[in-house]
């Protein structure tokens, strides 16, 4: 059975296109395959929408999760649907902020493991992001993402929709509705990890994933999964 199928109100409250094959083949790769570096860690989810993978890390064994998401509505179904599930109110903890507000703090909570998923091209703060999550003393983080297919370290600029749940928030309230976000390159991703002291690798979904339905972004190398770790002295 598919990890969803057992918590079916996730494919009621997710903002993103309902896709199942591609919510079990995600979870098998970002999830399943890191179990073993899950289990008891403190785990920062960084736009985690309706907390669906908030809750796939701590039905993984993460001790703790803190899901950060900009859009109430979203924040609002992740809080309804954790008590749904029977997960302990101090196993979690969701924040309605702007990831880059909270990530800017002063004193940031530490975690073990940073997971940015679907989120690392609706923002042109790349390197902005990366050096706080830094500060937050994770050993690991996990980034699924659109990629670039310029073989040189570059973010491709364009705008999007503010006003689609599954996209970038407007940040400065300015009503323009459209906002400026990047798709960065894989070397432009292996560059700016490097600079925070981070080891890049990526994750071969052809080797690992037989069915590509709802896919094909990641069978094209249009999309990726990659895993950082911090580099030890
Ligand atoms: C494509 S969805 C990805 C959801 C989920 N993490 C996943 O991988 O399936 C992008 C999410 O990022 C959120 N988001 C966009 N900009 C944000 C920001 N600056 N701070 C926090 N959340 C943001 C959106 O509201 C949306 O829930």
């Amino acid at each position: 059975m598919r990890f969803f199928d057992q918590y079916r109100r996730f494919y009621e409250t997710t903002g993103t296109l309902l896709k199942p094959n591609r919510f079990q083949q995600r979870w098998r790769i970002i999830i399943d395959e890191n179990k073993a570096v899950l289990r008891g860690a403190r785990v920062l989810d960084i736009a985690s929408h309706d907390g669906r993978w908030s809750f796939a890390v701590l039905k993984a064994g993460a001790s703790y999760v803190e899901g950060v998401e900009a859009r109430p509505e979203l924040v609002a179904r992740a809080r309804h649907t954790f008590p749904y599930y029977g997960i302990a109110q101090s196993a979690y903890s969701f924040l309605c902020q702007d990831a880059l507000q909270y990530l800017a703090a002063s004193r940031l909570p530490q975690f073990d493991i940073v997971l940015l998923l679907g989120f690392f091209y609706h923002t042109l703060k790349h390197l902005e992001i990366l050096e706080n999550v830094e500060r937050t003393g994770a050993r690991l983080i996990i980034i699924d993402t659109g990629v670039a297919a310029d073989e040189e370290p570059v973010i491709r600029v364009g705008l999007e929709d503010a006003n689609d749940i599954r996209n970038a928030v407007d940040h400065r309230s300015s009503g323009a509705g459209m906002v400026p976000v990047g798709l960065p390159s894989r070397e432009a991703l292996r560059l700016m990890l490097d600079w925070i002291g981070f080891d890049f690798g990526e994750i071969d979904w052809r080797d690992r994933v037989a069915d590509f339905t709802e896919c094909e972004d990641y069978y094209s190398g249009a999309r990726g999964t990659f895993l950082a770790a911090r580099r030890t002295l």
